[in-house]
């Protein structure tokens, strides 16, 4: 059904939006992979929102689906009763985990889901005796949520700097970056030294209060579509193991498909005690996500002496969002892709290296349809820009203008230098249209080159420090 533009005049001067210098596009419809906004503009929409729409705008079935549960019940709290839907789509989950992970929490979204896993861990370790369990140990370029729990685990500086007072001072290891290694190590010799910091950082200060681990097995926002080596995770398992912590993988952006398999810990054949999950498990539809829990994890909380977990959220569970994410998966599942995206992943990658004849392209990572491009001031020292120069919202910028839509970030050098951008198109793009997709990213790069290199002729004629011959007084 084609849309015509609005072309209404609503004023924004009531909302809150989270830049309150923002004049945003205003979106009245999404078809596809594309969303239209009022004045009759086309964005493709090349990041999915936030890696969140994985089946495309306007699916008829999920609007179905979700119209036809509204009708029957669309809540019910679920210390009282539970429903269909949440019983159909934890089934449905289930099989596709790993072997062992057959329990599922569910939550309105990734934040609320990293802190039901820590809570988890906690509660676990008190259940079994051990109530000095209680520290969670994250990744220094790593992104886990916005609450304070999950913040207190995030490393990314900016968005905790001013937060800094109220978060909990959690340890944190290096994060496996081969592109920046923090060891200045190469992948071929380096015996995964990144892996062994993990061990490092239990034993350094007080082990026995160490509950977890919390780690996104592919990076998403911080750094996207950062990988490790095939090993890293065998050993990181192992060191879990041995010091009674939690593998908890945080794939709110990794999981559901993104990366060409359910969840993107299953490319290194390692099982996590507790994954989280959100974004596609709705495609957007609806708020949604989930905590895929291990047997053992569960059984601990179940054989105590009440049997409870106490933690919980009112929208948790309710009939209406486990419907939409059941028709979700239930799509996925019929039309088979998942192993689409690891298929259309291949390709992608292979368009993107033409990105690579931009002097400021530094690294360029894919796997399935996550993807992440990072911008250098130089590619032989792989230095950044200036993070005030923001890079990579200029990016976003020129490609918005030529109608796509990427997901900018930065601080993937150091939490405070380093511009990327983020793509994760959705999974029903077809092979030209991610030709379209990488012709206008193209485009883009070279207005932003042209820009770039401007700034930093002007930079060398004037470095900072230089005083400027004073402008002569006209007679
Ligand atoms: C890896 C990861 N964890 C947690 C979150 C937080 O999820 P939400 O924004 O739904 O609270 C995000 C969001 O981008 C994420 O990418």
């Amino acid at each position: 059904m084609a849309m015509k533009p609005t072309g209404k005049r609503l004023s924004a001067q009531h909302v809150f939006y989270r830049n309150t210098h923002a004049k945003l596009p205003v979106i009245t419809h999404g078809k596809g992979i594309y969303l239209y906004d009022n004045k009759g503009n086309r964005y493709l929409d090349g990041a999915g929102g936030a890696a969140v729409v994985c089946l495309g705008h306007g699916n008829r079935r999920i609007i179905e689906a979700m119209h036809e549960q509204a009708g029957k019940i669309a809540f019910c709290h679920l210390s009282a009763f539970s429903n269909e839907p949440i019983l159909e789509l934890s089934n449905e989950i289930c099989k596709l985990t790993p072997e062992g992970q057959n329990r599922v929490y569910f939550t309105s979204g990734g934040s609320e889901g990293v802190e039901t896993a820590i809570k988890l861990a906690r509660a676990y370790h008190v259940e079994r005796g051990r109530p000095q369990k209680f520290r969670i140990i994250s990744r220094s370029i790593s992104y886990h949520g916005s609450t304070i729990g999950a913040l207190s685990m995030t490393g990314h500086h900016k968005r905790r700097a001013k937060y800094l007072p109220m978060l909990i001072p959690f340890p944190r290891i290096s994060t496996c970056y081969c592109y920046r290694c923090p060891f200045h190590l190469s992948p071929k010799s380096c015996h995964i030294e990144c892996a062994w910091d993990l061990e490092r950082a239990i034993l350094a200060d007080e082990p026995e209060t160490i509950a977890a681990f919390i780690v996104e097995p592919v990076i998403g926002s911080s750094a996207p579509a950062v990988q490790p080596p095939p090993e890293y995770f065998r050993i990181i398992r192992k060191i879990c193991n041995k010091h009674d912590v939690l593998l908890i993988a945080d794939e709110v952006m990794s999981g559901m498909g993104r990366t060409g398999k359910f969840l993107a810990m299953q490319h290194y054949g390692v099982t996590p005690d507790m994954s989280v999950i959100s974004k596609g498990i709705s495609s957007g539809y609806f708020p949604l996500g989930a905590v895929l829990v291990h047997r053992d994890v569960f059984k601990v909380i179940q054989r105590s002496r009440t049997g409870k977990f106490i933690h919980g959220n009112t929208f948790a569970g309710n009939p209406l969002g486990c419907a939409v994410g059941l028709e979700v998966l239930k799509y996925l599942n019929e039309e088979k892709l998942i192993e689409r995206v690891e298929v259309l992943g291949k390709y992608f990658s292979t368009k993107l290296k033409k990105l690579k004849r931009h002097p400021f392209v530094g690294d360029i990572r894919c796997l399935g349809l996550l993807a992440g491009i990072e911008f250098v001031r130089s590619r032989k020292s792989r230095r950044p820009f200036f993070p005030d120069w923001e890079v990579g919202d200029l990016v976003a910028q020129r490609c918005r203008e030529n109608g796509l839509y990427v997901y900018p970030g930065g601080g993937s050098m150091d939490n405070e230098a380093g511009d990327h951008i983020l793509l994760a198109p959705p999974y029903i793009i077809q092979e030209k249209e991610l030709d379209l997709l990488v012709e206008i990213l193209d485009q883009s790069l070279a207005e932003v080159t042209r820009e770039l290199e401007i700034r930093l002729e002007e930079l060398r004629k004037n470095p900072p420090g230089k005083v400027l011959p004073m402008p002569r007084r006209r007679r």
